[in-house]
């Protein structure tokens, strides 16, 4: 079992630091009304409870599971594998998702969402492949944005590998 020491794109630190700075920047928006975070699983759980923990207590969660990829490639068809418990009509939705790449998931679930009545419907991205985008996709706070790397760690995975490293790697490990 290796710990995958990859080349850190952003470490513990710069994702703690950023994120307290989205954070004031989603409760500014929101200007003390309450909202629910939902996160897109698997890969926002990490960011999501780091988030949470910079958030007010009356700040409500659930997931959703989606799934469009498969090595380092999506397939493009993205499946719901989880549903939310929560009925969001009438709330403050806010979408978190660890990184947008085509936005084709993205797209997916906004309209999915948008079609339960919610109050509002918002996202925030921890990282965006901006370069990479086939759809257009409004993203309301962007942790970073980022080029077109394969990244893994964070609650990124590859292939269901790599999620649990405590920074933001590039896949794969440069040669030199
Ligand atoms: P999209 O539908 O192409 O925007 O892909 C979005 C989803 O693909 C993200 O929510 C991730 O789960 C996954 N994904 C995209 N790029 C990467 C990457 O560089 N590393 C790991 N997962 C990625
Ligand atoms: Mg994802």
């Amino acid at each position: 079992m290796s710990l995958g020491n990859l080349e850190p794109l952003f470490t513990t630190e710069q994702l703690q630091h950023r994120i307290q700075e989205l954070s004031q920047e989603i409760l500014a928006s929101y200007g003390g009304e309450p909202f629910i975070c939902v996160g897109i699983l698997k890969g926002s759980f990490i960011f999501l409870a780091d988030l949470l923990r910079t958030l007010p207590v009356e700040v409500k969660v659930d997931f959703l599971g989606l799934s469009s990829y498969s090595g380092t490639e999506s397939t493009g068809v993205v499946r719901l594998t989880h549903d939310l418990k929560t009925d969001i009509s009438g709330m403050h939705v806010l979408v978190v998702e660890d990184i947008v790449d085509s936005g084709l998931t993205l797209s997916y679930l906004l309209r999915m969402l948008g079609a339960r009545q919610p109050k509002s419907l918002k996202v925030v991205a921890l990282l965006d492949k901006v370069a990479r985008r086939t759809v257009d996709v409004d993203i309301d706070f962007v942790g970073f944005p980022i080029e077109d790397h394969f990244v893994v760690g964070y609650g990124l995975d590859l292939d269901e590998g790599y999620r649990g490293l405590p920074y933001i790697g590039m896949f794969p490990p440069s040669a030199e």
